[in-house]
């Protein structure tokens, strides 16, 4: 493993230390303004921490430099203290497109980690299909993707992400194809899921109530380039329902969230 910098906060399961970032531009020589300018982050070990921001902001960005897809022009991105010359395969990432192969049935589909880590066909098989049951997709091993519903195809794209095997899962939009009531399934199925395996996990979504009901801390992009995010700590205990949500505080909280997205989208 290529390991390259020292442990800073064994606490932190994603870190970044005065990081700037942009993305070259492809035709001309001039470089894009900045995404990221000597921006901070720290994410605990075991949150769940929702992302929110207008369209174009820099939300999957974030998520491609914690990937390793993208490496900032300067500063440090720390998953679990350490840096790393790559960071590729460090973490669990569903992006915010389906990625399932439509060649592939769901099961060649959700052991692609591990048949890309070098993994036997036989042994990959035997540490996916038990998994099958848990992720709700009994059954499903010998289908196409285009047979499985919205929130089946999410599941098995959760599943393939959690066989990183890393305890850091980033998860860029995943429900925001689903109708509403398979919807709140899906994020009821997640906590529960998120309770049980105790990662953290960083969630992109444009739903403020979803990032309400499912998070430890809102992180709020206000500004580009931007330095920090603004944050709101959720003030209710876990185990959660959705009838938490209409409480008066609650209710507030919503509206102050709305009102600082609805600022951001003036500007
Ligand atoms: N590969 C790329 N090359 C150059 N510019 C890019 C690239 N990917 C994204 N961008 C630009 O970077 C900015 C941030 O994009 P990003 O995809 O991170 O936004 P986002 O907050 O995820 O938006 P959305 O909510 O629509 O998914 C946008 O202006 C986008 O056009
Ligand atoms: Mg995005």
């Amino acid at each position: 493993m290529k390991r390259c910098g020292q442990q800073m906060n064994s606490n932190l399961a994603v870190e970044f230390a005065n990081v700037t970032f942009r993305y070259k531009q492809q035709q001309s020589n001039m470089d894009q303004s900045p995404i990221l300018k000597d921006f901070n982050l720290q994410i605990n070990n075991n949150e769940f921490v929702s992302i929110i921001g207008p369209s174009g902001c820099g939300k999957s960005t974030l998520f491609r430099i914690i990937t390793g897809l993208e490496e900032p022009e300067q500063g440090n991105v720390l998953i679990n203290g350490q840096t790393y010359q790559s960071r590729l395969g460090q973490v669990g990432y569903m992006p915010q497109q389906d990625l399932l192969m439509p060649w592939r049935t769901i099961l060649e589909n959700a052991k692609l980690p591990l048949e890309l880590k070098g993994m036997k066909k036989e042994y990959a098989e035997s540490l996916v299909l038990p998994l099958f049951e848990e992720f709700g997709l009994n059954g499903v091993q010998d289908k196409y993707p285009s047979d499985l519903s919205g929130g089946m195809k999410q599941r098995v794209s959760f599943l393939r992400t959690n066989l990183t095997g890393s305890n850091v899962l980033l998860l860029d939009e995943p429900f925001s194809a689903l109708d509403a009531i398979t919807r709140l399934s899906m994020q009821e199925w997640l906590l529960a899921q998120w309770e049980k395996r105790k990662k953290t996990v960083l969630f992109i979504t444009h739903d403020v109530d979803e990032a309400l009901f499912l998070s430890d801390r809102i992180l709020i992009f206000t500004e580009t380039p931007v330095a920090s995010l603004r944050e709101i700590v959720v003030p209710i205990n876990r185990q959660r329902s959705l009838h938490d949500l209409h409480s008066p505080e609650m209710i507030d909280l919503k509206q102050n969230l709305i009102e600082q997205l609805r600022l951001k989208v003036a500007l």
